[in-house]
């Protein structure tokens, strides 16, 4: 005989399961409320793309590129990668499908898995989930990075969760970056004997990355590497500032955040994160920031963009933590129906007040076989429902039926056309 054996899910990847799938739709529900409310539509995108896309826009020498991504080899032999990210995505449909000709901006939002083989701990999974959302167009007005934070803000609110920390930043444009990266070459050639063996690469191929390397020995060096800001030309410098105004006149409280420079190398001017102190060290619910000229640089016309990702999986942990958010889904009615040699007559009746109750939008359990009465009710009382709906010979004859509460066992005798009146008052009256 085979040996039996179990299968589990592999390394970083894991299960949604119910009660908690209920918080998950709640959130995916609830953001795509907010996000609508600002503009915002929906894409789909596929879960895989050319790996190509991803290196181009995310960059050779970030992690996510150069240690993180599953590609393996497409039918063509062209090597293809489950994405790490969406925004290369977002851009590339943006210019496949000609959507710089939508008037005013086009503002899409995503919802879905990322992948990246990083090593799995709390709050950081190889699998795990965004909701993100891009603007697009040929306006890079600072209203636009003001009105996308506010909208996380918003989220945020409707979630509950109260303790939460903006940081931000402003990392330059094609003509001021260079100087400050030469500038940071230049210190970085006194002192990467110091640092990892990843910063000292870095410090040749792309100084920038140097300044997202976690390794805790590496800090003090990196805390004192010239401060981006310092760098600014007057346009970044005078965009900075008015995104400063927009974000006062929204009342959102913000840190500046000099050395945010975000681990994705597409990013232009604003940079933002948004971090939690609950949630340990993977603490970032949010980042995002302005990428004015990935289109042009994914063979596109110039394009201005901004856009964020948030990590699902951390804000449903964040929402958890906070604790005022109730998902759970109730089952409303149990029938408990039973008719012995009668239930031939018995079960059409709790078939057809069954279908009533769940077409008035409540949630029904009906035993797909007769059970003791007893039995019934204690299955009724282990799956939490409300109600439970005795339908049995008499009942039928009758046309009047037990609806049973199960918090205090009260009782009512009803017609076939109240119960659902009744069911649907007594849930609202509960939800107000
Ligand atoms: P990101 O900072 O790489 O940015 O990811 C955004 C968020 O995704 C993080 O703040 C975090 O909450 C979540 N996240 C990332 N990796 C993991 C992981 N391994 N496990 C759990 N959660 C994770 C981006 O992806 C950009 N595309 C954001 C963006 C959109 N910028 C402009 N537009």
């Amino acid at each position: 005989m085979d040996e039996q054996r179990q299968f589990r899910a592999i390394k970083g990847v894991r299960d949604i399961l119910p009660p908690d799938s209920s918080l998950w739709n709640w959130f995916e529900s609830t953001s795509r409320r907010v996000m609508e409310s600002y503009g915002y539509r929906e894409i789909r995108l596929p879960i895989f793309e050319e790996t190509e896309l991803f290196a181009r826009s995310i960059g050779a020498d970030t992690d996510v590129v150069s240690k993180e991504m599953y590609s393996f080899q497409g039918r063509d032999d062209s090597s293809v990668t489950l994405r790490p990210e969406a925004t290369a995505s977002v851009i590339r449909a943006y210019i496949e499908h000609g959507m710089h000709v939508n008037p005013g901006l086009t503002k899409l939002y995503y919802i879905g898995p990322m992948f990246r083989r990083e090593r799995p701990q709390k709050g950081r999974y190889r699998q795990f989930y965004q909701i993100g959302a891009e603007v697009l167009g040929q306006s890079d007005a600072p209203a636009i990075d003001a009105e996308l934070i506010e909208m996380l803000v918003v989220l945020l609110a409707e979630c509950k969760i109260e303790k939460w920390t903006l940081l931000l930043n402003s990392i330059g444009c094609r003509d001021c970056r260079p100087k400050y990266v030469e500038a940071l070459r230049k210190a970085l050639a006194g002192v990467k004997e110091k640092m990892c063996g990843d910063c000292q690469r870095r410090a040749e191929t792309n100084p920038l990355r140097v300044l997202d390397c976690k390794v805790p020995q590496d800090q003090p060096v990196i805390a004192q590497l010239p401060s981006v800001p310092d760098y600014l030309c007057d346009a970044c410098r005078a965009h900075f500032a008015a995104l400063e105004e927009q974000l006062k006149l929204r009342e959102i409280p913000y840190t500046i955040a000099p050395r945010l420079v975000r681990g994705l190398d597409y990013y232009m001017r604003t940079t933002f994160e948004i971090t939690s102190p609950v949630l340990g060290a993977q603490n970032a619910l949010v980042g995002g920031g302005r990428y004015d000229g990935l289109a042009e640089l994914l063979g596109g016309q110039p394009t201005k963009g901004i856009g964020f990702a948030l990590g699902t999986d951390r804000f449903i942990e964040a929402i958890r933590e906070a604790g005022k958010v109730d998902a759970a889904l109730r089952l409303d009615v149990f029938i408990a129906w039973l008719g012995g040699p009668a239930s031939k007559q018995v079960y059409p009746v709790a078939v057809r007040i069954a279908r009533k109750l769940r077409g008035a939008g409540l949630c029904v359990e009906l035993p797909p076989e007769e059970m003791k009465l007893k039995k019934s009710l204690g299955l009724a009382d282990k799956l939490g429902a409300r109600y439970a709906l005795i339908i049995g010979e008499n009942e039928v004859a009758a046309g009047r039926y037990a609806l049973k509460r199960l918090a205090d066992a009260q009782q009512r005798e009803l017609s076939e056309g109240e119960i659902v009146e009744y069911v649907l008052s007594q849930r609202n009256a509960q939800k107000t």
